[in-house]
């Protein structure tokens, strides 16, 4: 494997995590109950009903955590703020506390040369919102706006850039169109709405943190959507799962319109959520960095039945993740050079703010995870040299932690997390990754 990529100068190293995943303390210093608190909570919800009350223990545990990434050499820090510990009910008045600790965080990893880098919204809603609907609620768009100024009020002046939100595609479909992660439910594409909210959102918050001379970033989650065969059924069923995956999350805020969604039984109104002036408050504020999440390619025939317009299949003959997740680095390449040809100018620098992988707990040394890394880390410096403009990467993740619905069953940290005493132990890919830093600022 190589140790070194032709990378651009300046080009900046991270890591990744997200506070449910990580944080524990739920009942702590005033936070309120999210939507994951509640979802966790119910039975056959998460895989052996795992919850994310103590997680990794990072609310108490984080100058042990900050030391780790130091040693790491890492430029920056990409985490989450848990919405319910400022508003423990999602609007109204400030939980002083609960930004106390992200106040305390942000000092102690600037004391270390890292750059933090949060994401204001990674799935934990105030549970009182949901109460209201949650993101089915227009509602809810205006109330983040308020949450991301009290954030940017207090930490604005240490943090020049911020992530509005994680993966609106992967929290709309999983949380609200098929139910396997909170808020849990299963409205298929009745769910839209909770997209174009939560896109409102993000652009009703870009404007006030642009007011603030802040830079704004969106992560999302992309594919390449490669049809089955060369039939023209399986390319429209791949086009279909292309719009919905990817060109609903990015076609707005970059170009300021929705793809067409008619392939999906979806109204140009998406049921009546889109109001008039909706796509302009999304685009018009712009976007400094487009945060890309990736993690593999995405493999679409036609329709086998009529309850959807396409079908996901295997990719075959490539190796999978510990998740089953089918490990493919070039489609990196082919997704950032597809992002360019597809919007152009239009298309701002790109971070990629999330990409790993799950390797089991028993494979010692981590192998798969350092071919994972350097592999994709190959694909993406053979974009750059194709002319993408990628300033940094941000590995998923720095601890192995609460993976959502599979519980702390995937285990993709670069340090291995021993959740019954909360030992940290890197793993050969932390001082593979260690090296590879300074290799290159060297
Ligand atoms: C992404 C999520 C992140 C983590 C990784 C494995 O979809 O943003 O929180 O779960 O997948």
């Amino acid at each position: 494997m190589p140790d070194r990529f032709d990378l651009p100068a300046g080009f900046r190293w991270g890591a990744a995590t997200a506070a449910y995943q990580i944080e524990g303390a739920v009942d702590e210093d005033g936070r309120g109950p999210s939507v994951w608190d509640t979802f966790s909570a119910r039975p056959g919800a998460v895989r052996d009903g795992h919850t994310g009350a103590v997680a990794c223990d990072h609310y108490h545990r984080y100058p042990e955590d900050i030391a780790l990434m130091k040693d790491l050499g890492l430029d920056g820090y990409r985490f989450s703020i848990a919405w319910p510990r400022v508003l423990p009910t999602g609007a109204g008045k400030v939980n002083e506390a609960g930004l106390a600790f992200y106040d305390r965080l942000v000092d102690a990893l600037l004391e270390a040369g890292i750059t933090p880098l949060p994401t204001l919204f990674h799935w934990d809603l105030p549970q009182a919102l949901e109460d209201e609907g949650g993101w089915l609620n227009r509602d809810t768009a205006y109330r983040f706006a308020e949450y991301a100024s009290v954030v940017a009020d207090r930490l604005g002046d240490r943090i020049p850039t911020w992530i509005t939100l994680n993966e609106p595609f992967v929290h709309t479909v999983f949380g609200y169109a098929l139910g396997t992660h909170a808020p849990g439910h299963t409205l298929m594409f009745e769910a839209l709405p909770a997209a174009h909210h939560q896109l409102l959102a993000h652009g009703l918050a870009a404007s006030l943190l642009h007011e603030r001379g802040l830079e704004v970033m969106l992560s999302n989650n992309l594919t390449p959507v490669w049809p089955a065969s060369s039939s023209p059924e399986d390319a429209a069923a791949a086009a279909t799962y292309d719009a919905l995956h990817n060109r609903l999350f990015t076609d707005p805020v970059l170009l300021g319109r929705y793809p067409d969604l008619s392939a999906l039984g979806v109204p140009d109104d998406i049921f009546g959520a889109v109001q008039p002036g909706d796509t302009d408050l999304i685009h018009t504020p712009g976007l400094d960095g487009l945060g890309l999440n990736y993690y593999n390619p995405t493999r679409v025939a036609a329709p086998s039945s009529p309850d959807l317009p396409f079908d996901l299949v295997a990719i075959p003959d490539v190796p999978h993740t510990a998740f089953g997740w089918p490990v493919v680095p070039d489609a990196l390449r082919q997704l950032l050079i597809g992002l360019r040809e597809l919007y152009g100018n239009a298309l701002p620098p790109i971070t990629i703010t999330e990409n790993g992988c799950s390797v089991e707990e028993t494979t010692d040394p981590d192998r798969p995870r350092i071919d994972y890394l350097a592999t994709h880390l190959d694909a993406l410096a053979q974009a750059i040299a194709e002319g993408v403009d990628v300033r940094g990467y941000y590995t998923w993740s720095l601890l192995d932690n609460y993976e959502w619905a599979e519980g702390f069953h995937q285990r993709f940290g670069l340090v291995h997390v021993d959740f019954e005493t909360q030992r940290r132990t890197p793993k050969a890919s932390f001082a593979w990754y260690r090296n590879l830093i300074a290799a290159h600022r060297r």
